[in-house]
């Protein structure tokens, strides 16, 4: 186990493609574990493998302490007509925060460490997470489509 530098939204690499995971090996074993450490220390709700460098279709997402999904492979296989207009953040964008215009509920279908495929479907802040996390997988950021940027006072 180990916590993996997360790259800054500067880096190049934060905008290409990642590749399907095709096989599931102990390197992407590895590369889970060391991701859930990595998104603990950073306090954040979701991590994706090109954040710490890796061109993988691989995300982490915990909006609740606890309730963890490890998604390989993911697809959004459903979104709310009804939207959400909230705040968001990235770890690879530190300290700043905007206002994005997202569904309010998804399913996200993507396979476990096994290899199984499963669904999950969330509302309000865990449509965010899937829906921003899934983003960082086509080279996407937030601050791509936010509807507008936040002033620090506007946080407390
Ligand atoms: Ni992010």
């Amino acid at each position: 186990m180990a916590i993996l530098k997360i790259l800054n939204k500067k880096d190049p690499i934060l905008r290409k493609q990642s590749r399907p995971v095709e096989e599931i090996t102990p390197r992407i074993i590895r590369l889970l574990d060391d991701m859930r450490d990595t998104l603990h220390k950073a306090e954040g709700a979701g991590l994706a493998a090109v954040q710490v460098g890796v061109l993988r279709r691989v995300v982490l997402v915990e909006t609740e302490p606890g309730e963890l999904y490890e998604l390989i492979n993911p697809e959004i296989i459903y979104r709310s007509e009804e939207r959400q207009q909230q705040a968001e953040g990235c770890l690879s964008i530190p300290d700043e925060w905007g206002i994005t215009d997202r569904p309010m509920t998804v399913t996200v279908r993507a396979q476990n460490r096994s290899g199984e495929w499963y669904e999950v479907t969330g509302s309000g802040l865990k449509a965010r997470a899937f829906c921003h996390e899934l983003d960082h997988l086509d080279g996407v950021l937030f601050t791509d489509h936010v509807v507008r940027m936040l002033d620090p006072e506007e946080l407390e």
